[in-house]
């Protein structure tokens, strides 16, 4: 193939070449190519007249970049304006990307990650190569519409930003060791596989953590951004797995599929194991992580060494030195020096005193959360026209980190009792805060029981190693009894996935009843709604026949098709209701066929037959 190297500012002239191809006759493309001779980082590429309107009939060009061997290729478009003829860009004008190339040639063979057309805000602007070419098409037909096209910009991005600090087990693709060495540093990262150009399909990769006696690992998703679909991570083609220990059989305490950014997550001891598999037909750009192997002494709360927690450093910010953290009413409870304890404000039940900050720092690991009960609540209370607890008054806020960010989950004053709460994650944190000039001798002040539990307080079933919050129910075990959302009767916790097994004996059918529901959403409860939802199923995948539920409404009597059945429980990171409360029974299924035939003529026939047109119906919905 010629060859033909344009240094972009003198842009001016389009080439015709041959590309090699299988077929020739659809070969005929123009090419434009830009590579990283003399040193060169970046540029701008643009449509032929951009901006003014592009030609029709442009069958093929192709704009091809070519990269040194470390490095890889960033396109950007600034400026998108394609005429849009069908939904998924494959007719009319489009932009087809090669992101995936193992030379900068391309031909009928090849396989694209994706095409582009319309308006910049239907595209992804942003691509990467996977090695050292990245090829796209540009393809107008006879149409004349009046589009203007493209412009961009791309870029040599070096190799060893992306560099995974581990050891790649030898004969495989993407499984990778990190020991920890007390000599060399203890931290690092980690990645998809062709970060941060999109993982291919049907990969299973394995990262195993390996630290020392004394050691955790934690680890930062930065960024997640796996195939987009409505499903739950259970169901999700593509996602990752953090399993608590040395091998892949170890319980899940974490589990991330569609997107995320900054969540962080604890071993209970000095080995993790990441699993991540795509099966999905779109793959998103992957994700990019941190570990860090921390000294078990870091978290004594009277050690002198600062934790490295980002969080703890924000909080010792606010409070300006950490001196001032290490003197007064700061509290930190970690769950390796006890489950469980209490925390009340300064003096209880005497009077607090004025102008003071305490601040309750919550640390678990694993799959921990904590929760939350306050047992006295009495703080002083000016003026009963304040709304939310805002303004200048006495309050106790609770904080929890969404997406890396501490985020206010509630403000209590006056005294009402707050709901019980529970934490999204392993940490969590408490603020009190009075006021000056207060004159009621009177209040007692908050007595509050924090728990580490590994449950999601979820007292019925057997919890489910393979899932972060799953718990299965056995008809060999109970015959009936009741299962809740998670922190029920409290507020049950953001981004929050649990899901609820039902085994019956192959007679047996699975009957449930909703004696509560709040789940704060608006139906059909998609993320499109920031919907928080229940949802049904006769399978373990997606069952389409019953619709999810969310809002203030009770579903109606549900009864499974088969002896197996799942309740799946999905909360996002806004808003917040009390969750469920439901009844199940086991029952021996009658067939229709068989009463008819048994009952005759007997009394209670018309009963029976109106239940169970009940249950068809219901099913059939
Ligand atoms: C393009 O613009 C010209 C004049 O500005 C107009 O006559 C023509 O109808 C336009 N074509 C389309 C497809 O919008
Ligand atoms: C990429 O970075 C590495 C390490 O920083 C450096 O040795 C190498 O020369 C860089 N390569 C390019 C092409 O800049
Ligand atoms: C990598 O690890 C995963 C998970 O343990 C495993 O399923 C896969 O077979 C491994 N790959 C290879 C090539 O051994
Ligand atoms: C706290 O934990 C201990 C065991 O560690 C247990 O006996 C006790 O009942 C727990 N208290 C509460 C309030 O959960
Ligand atoms: C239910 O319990 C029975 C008897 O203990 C056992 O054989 C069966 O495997 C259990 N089923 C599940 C799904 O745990
Ligand atoms: C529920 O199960 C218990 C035994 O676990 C049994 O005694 C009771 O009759 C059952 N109740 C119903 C309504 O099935």
């Amino acid at each position: 193939m010629t060859r033909l190297i344009f240094l972009i500012s003198t842009l001016t002239q389009i080439v015709h070449i041959h590309v090699r191809s299988a077929k020739s006759a659809t070969a005929d493309c123009q090419c434009i190519n830009y590579d990283s001779t003399y040193e060169k980082k970046y540029g701008i590429f643009m449509s032929p007249d951009w901006p003014k309107y592009y030609a029709s009939n442009i069958n093929c060009m192709l704009y091809t970049f070519t990269s040194s061997t470390d490095s890889i290729i960033e396109v950007v478009f600034d400026e998108f304006d394609l005429d849009r003829s069908s939904i998924d860009c494959i007719y009319g004008d489009y932009v087809k990307l090669y992101l995936h190339l193992k030379e900068p040639e391309v031909n009928e063979r090849s396989m694209h990650n994706s095409v582009l057309c319309g308006k910049l805000s239907d595209i992804q602007q942003t691509h990467y190569s996977a090695g050292s070419a990245l090829i796209f098409e540009f393809h107008t037909d006879w149409r004349s519409g009046n589009n203007t096209g493209f412009r961009g910009t791309f870029r040599f991005i070096n190799k060893t930003l992306f560099e995974i600090n581990g050891k790649l087990t030898p004969g495989t693709n993407c499984n990778y060791t990190f020991y920890s060495e007390s000599t060399n540093e203890n931290s690092g990262r980690f990645f998809s596989p062709q970060y941060p150009s999109a993982y291919p399909r049907g990969v299973d990769c394995a990262y195993r953590f390996v630290g020392n006696k004394n050691e955790r690992v934690r680890l930062i998703f930065e960024q997640v951004k796996l195939q987009k679909s409505e499903l739950s991570c259970l169901n999700n083609p593509d996602k990752i797995e953090v399993r608590d220990g040395d091998d892949a059989h170890s319980p899940v305490i974490g589990q991330l599929c569609n997107k995320n950014t900054l969540v962080d997550m604890v071993s209970t001891g000095p080995n993790l194991h990441v699993l991540f598999q795509s099966r999905g037909h779109f793959p998103g750009q992957g994700f990019k992580a941190s570990f860090i192997f921390e000294d078990v002494s870091l978290y004594n709360l009277n050690s002198e060494t600062p934790s490295m927690e980002p969080e703890k450093t924000s909080i010792e910010q606010r409070l300006t030195t950490p001196k001032e953290w290490k003197s007064g009413c700061n509290q930190e409870f970690d769950s390796d020096s006890s489950k469980n304890g209490t925390f009340t404000s300064p003096n209880y039940p005497k009077p607090y005193p004025d102008d003071t900050r305490c601040v309750f720092i919550f640390q678990g690991r694993g799959r921990e959360r904590i929760q939350i009960l306050f047992t006295d609540f009495d703080l002083y209370m000016p003026n009963e026209e304040i709304k939310d607890c805002e303004g200048p008054i006495d309050t106790v806020m609770v904080f929890i980190t969404i997406k890396g960010h501490q985020e206010r989950l509630n403000n209590y004053c006056g005294s009402t009792l707050p709901r019980q709460l529970m934490s999204n994650g392993p940490s969590m944190t408490v603020e009190f805060k009075s006021h000056q000039l207060q004159s009621s001798p009177t209040v007692k002040g908050f007595r509050s029981i924090y728990r580490f539990v590994t449950n999601f307080g979820i007292t019925a079933g057997r919890q489910d190693s393979e899932q972060v919050c799953g718990f299965i129910f056995n008809s060999t075990e109970h015959t009936n009894g009741t299962f809740t959302s998670p922190n029920y009767p409290g507020i049950y916790p953001r981004a929050t996935e649990c899901h609820y097994f039902f085994h019956g004996r192959p007679s047996e059918r699975i009957h449930l009843t909703f004696a509560y529901f709040d789940v704060e959403g608006v139906p059909p409860c998609t993320m499109e709604t920031a919907s928080d939802y229940v949802e049904f199923s006769n399978f373990r995948t997606v069952d389409r026949k019953i619709p999810r539920h969310c809002g203030p409404k009770k579903p109606k009597t549900i009864e499974s098709d088969g002896d197996f059945f799942r309740v799946a429980f999905k909360s996002n990171d806004k808003f917040d209701g009390t969750g469920f409360e439901a009844f199940y029974q086991f029952r021996n299924y009658v067939d229709p066929i068989t009463v008819r035939r048994t009952a005759g003529a007997e009394s209670c026939h018309p009963l029976f037959l109106q239940l169970l047109s009940c249950a068809v119906f219901w099913m059939m919905l």
